[in-house]
Parts: structure tokens; sequence; C-alpha cells
């Protein structure tokens, strides 16, 4: 297992992105994912990715975060090989999912959510390949 990213909520993602290059960090690709309503925010980290994501949306889960707990980290993404067979053990092992199918997600991969309430306060996201 690998970690893909860690994701972090952020009220302005330029001004994040800015913080981040300033600790030696590269910005890769900012992209919109309409689904998510967000724009990230990709900057390579060895093999794994900080993923910097700002809300485009009121009603985006990534307002409401940051509404609620303030800015900071969000959510935690594991690379998983087959998506559908990673969702179906966790659901058989008792855990509560908040997607039972995939999404696209950022760079149109198959992504899914755990939901944290089964995962130790963690929010997990799968994403495939
Ligand atoms: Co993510």
């Amino acid at each position: 297992m690998k970690i893909d990213h860690i994701g972090i909520a952020v009220k302005n993602l330029e001004d994040a992105i800015k913080t981040f290059e300033a600790l030696g960090f590269k910005l890769e690709e900012i992209e919109e994912v309409e689904g998510q309503k967000v724009r990230v925010a990709m900057l390579p980290v060895g093999e794994s990715r900080i993923e910097l994501l700002e809300a485009t949306s009121e009603d985006s889960a990534i307002a409401k975060f940051v509404a609620s707990r303030g800015e900071g980290v969000q959510h935690i993404a594991i690379n998983v090989e087959d998506i559908e067979l990673a969702l179906k053990r966790a659901k058989d092992a008792g855990v509560k999912l908040i997607d039972e199918k995939p999404k696209i997600g950022a760079g149109g991969k198959k992504v899914a959510f755990l939901h944290p309430k089964s995962t130790h306060g963690v929010l997990i996201e799968f994403v495939e390949g």
C-alpha cells in the first residue's frame, strides 16, 4: 500500500500554494473537480502528493469542513488496485462507506470515501491506480 495524497482544506488556494512553495514544494497542477465542487492543487512529495483543496461552492464538503473546523488536514488517500474490491472488503469488515460506488476524482481517477466515524476520526479516500 502507499499514500496517494494527503488532502488539506484551505480557504484560498493561491495563498496556500505560496506557503507550500515557500517550504520547497513544487506545484504540479491546478485542476477543478466539478463533481466535488473543489479546486485542487497537487504538489508532489516523494511518491505521494499534497492535495490542497479550495471549495468552489458553499455546499461543498470542503466549505463545510473549513466552516466547522477551520483549515487543515481533511483526508488521507490510499492507492488501491481495485477500488470495487477495496470497498467491498471495507464494507464486509463493518466500515461505513460514504461512497458505495466509486466516483471520478482529481486526475479522472476512480475515488471513494469511507466514513470517518468508522475509521477512528480519519476521513480515508481510496484512489484506484
Ligand atoms: Co483527495
